[in-house]
């Protein structure tokens, strides 16, 4: 095997970058030409790659997003997409291919691997919800910067007496809100693995005012049955009843861009060069990710046939630090 080819695909994550870095200069380094995808399966199919030197990829290790692009592409969900994909990358007598992405991402490898064509991936998404990884690149640093968010709005919020519901990303997952909701010090966390009634979110507040707390905090993650809106419009239904003021903060896609920290740089540049490594010994269809704080290569059958369990029991944790 000789040429192989990376992109990243789906919600572009800090540390990306240098996971393509790591992928290029191991590739490079055991004897294979890279080829870089722009914009992640929309570039296979309109056959937009170049083949990349150690020089490309410099510069770029503390860079936040992803230098070769990213897409959510619709028409790879199709078979006559990949087969043109695949098409393209024969053409090129490129052999096989490192994706840098999450869940959907991987489920589009896999999608291809089934095709016969070799494929390993890279755990990448601030989502953390993806099987195969304890923790995947981005979420490190996503988790800073709802932190410094948080830490911020605690303090406008204690000036004025105020509570503040924080909404967080996560897609259909709780982590981002579960671990910023500890680490942030929240009086409560709202997040789609546990159902949350309103008025119990509203009663928490009630007390830790009680308490003699001088604000309340709520992180409520974006995929909760309830997220900030829907908690909002309780709340201004119930203004009366709970005497305090209330405002709410989404986050938003600020968390996606921020330049990454030490663990996903040095998280981004293992899982690559594992990449590359398990591609030199013949072998594909996994999935790169940290299990235990080695890396790991888990069947991509198995990474999309698993979902990954969240530790609900951190919120009986929060609960007993919010006192
Ligand atoms: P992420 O990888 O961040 O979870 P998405 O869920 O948007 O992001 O997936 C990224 C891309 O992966 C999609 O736009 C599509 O091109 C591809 N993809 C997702 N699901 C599938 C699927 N079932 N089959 C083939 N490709 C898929
Ligand atoms: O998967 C990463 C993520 O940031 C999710 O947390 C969020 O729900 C989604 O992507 C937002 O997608 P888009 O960038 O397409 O708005």
């Amino acid at each position: 095997m000789h040429r192989i080819a990376v992109l990243t695909s789906g919600g572009d994550a800090p540390g990306m970058n240098a996971a393509i870095r790591a992928v290029v200069r191991t590739g490079l380094d055991r004897g294979f030409e890279v080829f870089g995808v722009r914009h992640g399966y929309s570039g296979l199919i309109a056959d937009e790659m170049s083949s990349m030197t150690a020089r490309d990829v410099g510069g770029i290790i503390q860079a936040g997003g992803t230098f070769l692009g990213s897409a959510r592409c619709p028409e790879f969900k199709t078979v006559e997409g990949r087969r043109q994909a695949l098409a393209n990358l024969d053409r090129r007598g490129i052999e096989a291919l490192v994706v840098i992405g999450g869940n959907g991402s991987q489920t589009g490898s896999y999608a291809l691997s089934q095709m016969g064509y070799p494929v390993v991936g890279v755990a990448s998404t601030i989502d953390n919800d993806l099987y195969g990884s304890e923790i995947t690149i981005g979420v490190d640093t996503a988790l800073d910067i709802a932190l410094e968010a948080i830490d911020r709005l605690k303090v406008t919020a204690a000036s004025h007496r105020r509570a503040f519901l924080v909404e967080v990303m996560g897609r259909d997952c709780g982590y981002l809100a579960l671990v910023s909701g500890i680490a942030g010090g929240a009086e409560a966390i709202v997040i789609p693995e546990v159902r949350t009634d309103p008025e119990a979110v509203a009663d928490e507040l009630i007390d830790a005012y009680r308490r003699g707390k001088s604000n309340g905090l709520v992180v409520v993650a974006e995929g909760s049955e309830y997220n900030a809106a829907g908690l909002a419009k309780y709340f201004a239904q119930n203004q009366e009843r709970l005497g305090f003021d209330l405002r709410v903060t989404a986050l938003g896609h600020v968390q996606r861009g921020g330049a990454p920290g030490a663990f996903d740089r040095l998280l981004a540049s293992r899982l690559g060069g594992g990449a590359t490594a398990v591609l030199e010994r013949g072998e594909h269809g996994v999935l790169m990710g940290l299990i235990k704080g080695e890396i790991v290569a888990t069947p991509l059958a198995e990474v999309v046939s698993m979902k990954k369990a969240l530790d609900t029991r951190l919120l009986e944790l929060a609960a007993m630090l919010a006192k």
